[in-house]
């Protein structure tokens, strides 16, 4: 009764929105919009007494929310956004406020701004993430809430937004729990807040909500697609244009909204080696969007990873979402150039962006690099594989990582989890969310990071029920660090008993940036080079090895890592330290991939 009760309850609060939820507007950096990055106040409320009562009643009225002032001197308003301190955003605030550094809780955010609507139109107001759970306000009015730290979402916020003067209201609360995904343990700082991209859109009324355009699967000369409306407006004239392949489609569209086409074009295919992307102007009488697209094909043959038709090996490096220098978490073309150069650098091909969909700037600066990607959802260690709404959190976050970057070739893999314990449960929970992947793309390859089974005399074995529910077996391994020596690396045999490309998705060993001793020395640059060399040479013989991304390209701030001089709260399995500085291992996978480029010739 209760739980109908509190449902009811939710349905009503929402249900008196003014505004809503709505799907995402694709691309939204190609819409006319207002930036709402900058300076923005905030207020730390860590018993939430701005949104809850004494009795933990949510407020209808008088929240921090509303932004209240005091109308005469003898008001009691006990807050005061705009004279609370100033955090520029996006950014983590971990890292801009001291007393924020290890915070889990509530933080409130307020931004003013002054706005021109334009009749005939909707505003959008958008948000690149919120890290985790979001309720959004304008005006003092809820417009919205979003759960999930590392996907995007929008609101229509036509009927709220005025001319003039606006205020928006953020609670953002970061607090982990058993239920959520991720889960109460992980392996990377919790950074919490606005952490990526605002900006208010305009669109007009009826505008183009999501479209997508790829070469149609198992048919090479064919680009295939659709454009999808925000209502079912039928009959509108939608143009799609590729001058330089000389397309240009003028279509209607149907009933629902939406047109569909394929045409036989003959692209130049996409690839590391050349990041060919088109532009593409999808247009209607009253709206112009243009996007850059490659078109490639990705799929696998028994053992082996085709791009293009071409047998390829996936020269990769997995990386967190972590700025460069210390600067918290990564958001910026500047953060996303810097750490892909780190990886070009290293002769990478392809990038494992870890554990969860990053900015959608970084895997656009991937594309135009020519480096493949790895977007996984944080489905990592032990979740509540039991709970329904942990499992629809998680199909949540893999729809909207699945729906952003369907247009960007450059993502090769879908990732549904990390590390997982086996159970029944388990293998359930992931096989719905896989089945829910290739349902929603076809085009992809679906993968996860699995663990080896442990066996008897340096016997490796992947023995995963999820084995039949992806496309490459990937799996973490960490020999030489976690697990036996790096003398031993040589000894070890490995059983993958299915046919499908295997790629280490991990493997590697951490080293203090400058700590130099013997190679029998944890702790020291050249331990973690000779844990390298030997796992390389251990690697390279296992049947079927079509990629690596060891972990991990840059040092990286977590919770786990406490030991004092050589951790600091940062786990050191970088190749490059947090300030930039390249290790000695970083040389060994250079040299490792030089030689790989030269067999895929
Ligand atoms: C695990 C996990 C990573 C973690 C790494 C480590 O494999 O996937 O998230 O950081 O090992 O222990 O360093």
């Amino acid at each position: 009764m209760k739980k109908i009760l509190t449902g009811l309850i939710s349905l009503f609060i929402f249900s008196s929105l003014c505004a809503k939820e709505i799907p995402l507007v694709s691309n939204i950096y190609a819409r006319t919009y207002m930036s709402l990055n900058g300076k923005w106040n905030y207020v730390i409320d860590p018993l939430e007494n701005g949104y809850y009562d004494y009795r933990l009643k949510p407020f209808k009225e008088n929240g921090f929310f509303e932004n209240k002032k005091a109308a005469s001197p003898s008001d009691l308003v006990e807050y005061n956004l705009d004279t609370s301190p100033i955090m520029n955003i996006p950014g983590d605030w971990n890292m801009r406020d001291p007393n924020l550094f290890v915070y889990e809780g509530t933080v409130w955010f307020k931004k003013d701004f002054l706005y021109t609507k334009k009749s005939g139109n909707r505003d959008i107001l958008y948000f690149g993430a919120v890290n985790y759970d979001a309720k959004v306000y304008v005006n003092g009015k809820l417009v919205g809430a979003h759960i999930g730290g590392y996907t995007p979402f929008n609101f229509d916020v036509t009927d709220v937004v005025k001319d003039g003067k606006n205020f928006v209201v953020v609670k953002v609360d970061n607090k982990r729990a058993k239920d959520n995904v991720p889960t109460v343990n992980m392996d990377w700082w919790n950074y919490g807040g606005i952490t990526r991209d605002v900006m208010i859109a305009q669109v007009p009324d009826t505008y183009i909500e999501d479209y997508s355009i790829q070469l149609k699967k198992d048919e090479q000369g064919l680009i295939s697609g659709w454009v999808k409306l925000n209502t079912a407006s039928a009959g509108q004239n939608i143009s799609i244009q590729v001058p330089e392949l000389k397309l240009r489609l003028q279509l209607t569209t149907d009933t629902e909204g939406k047109v569909t086409f394929e045409t036989k074009v003959k692209p130049v295919f996409w690839s590391p080696e050349n990041p060919k992307l088109y532009d593409v102007i999808i247009s209607k009488n009253d709206e112009k969007i243009n996007d850059q697209i490659g078109f490639r094909i990705i799929e696998t043959k028994g053992k082996e990873i085709l791009l293009n038709g071409k047998k390829v090996f996936l020269r990769g490096i997995s990386i967190h979402e972590e700025a460069p220098y210390e600067r918290g978490r990564a958001w910026s073309k500047e953060d996303a150039v810097t750490l892909l150069t780190w990886a070009k650098e290293m002769g990478c091909n392809y990038v494992r962006l870890a554990h969860y969909p990053h900015n959608e700037i970084m895997v656009r600066e991937a594309e135009k690099l020519g480096l493949m990607v790895w977007s996984e959802i944080p489905v990592y260690w032990t979740i509540s594989w039991d709970n329904p709404d942990t499992y629809r959190n998680a199909q949540n976050q893999l729809y909207d990582m699945i729906y952003r970057d369907k247009n960007r070739c450059a993502v090769v893999i879908w990732s549904i989890a990390n590390e997982t314990p086996h159970s029944d449960a388990r293998d359930r929970f992931l096989r719905d969310l896989s089945q829910y992947a290739r349902q929603q793309d076809n085009t992809r390859l679906i993968s996860m990071a699995m663990e080896v089974t442990k066996a008897p005399d340096n016997l490796n074995k992947l023995d995963d029920n999820m084995n039949e529910y992806v496309d490459v077996i990937s799996f973490n391994q960490y020999i030489g660090w976690y697990r036996a020596s790096n003398e031993a690396a040589r000894l070890m045999k490995w059983e993958i008993p299915y046919n499908k490309p295997v790629i280490i998705s991990e493997f590697g060993g951490s080293a203090l940036q400058g700590l130099h001793g013997d190679k029998t020395e944890r702790w020291t640059e050249e331990y973690q080079e000779e844990l390298y060399i030997r796992n390389l040479e251990m690697l390279d013989k296992i049947d079927g090895l079509s990629g690596l991304s060891p972990w991990i390209l840059v040092d990286f701030r977590s919770p786990r890592r406490q030991l004092p001089d050589v951790q600091d709260f940062f786990n050191r399995k970088g190749l490059v330290s947090s300030w930039g500085i390249k290790k000695k291992a970083f040389f060994v996978m250079q040299n490792y991939y030089n030689k790989k480029k030269t067999e895929y010739k």
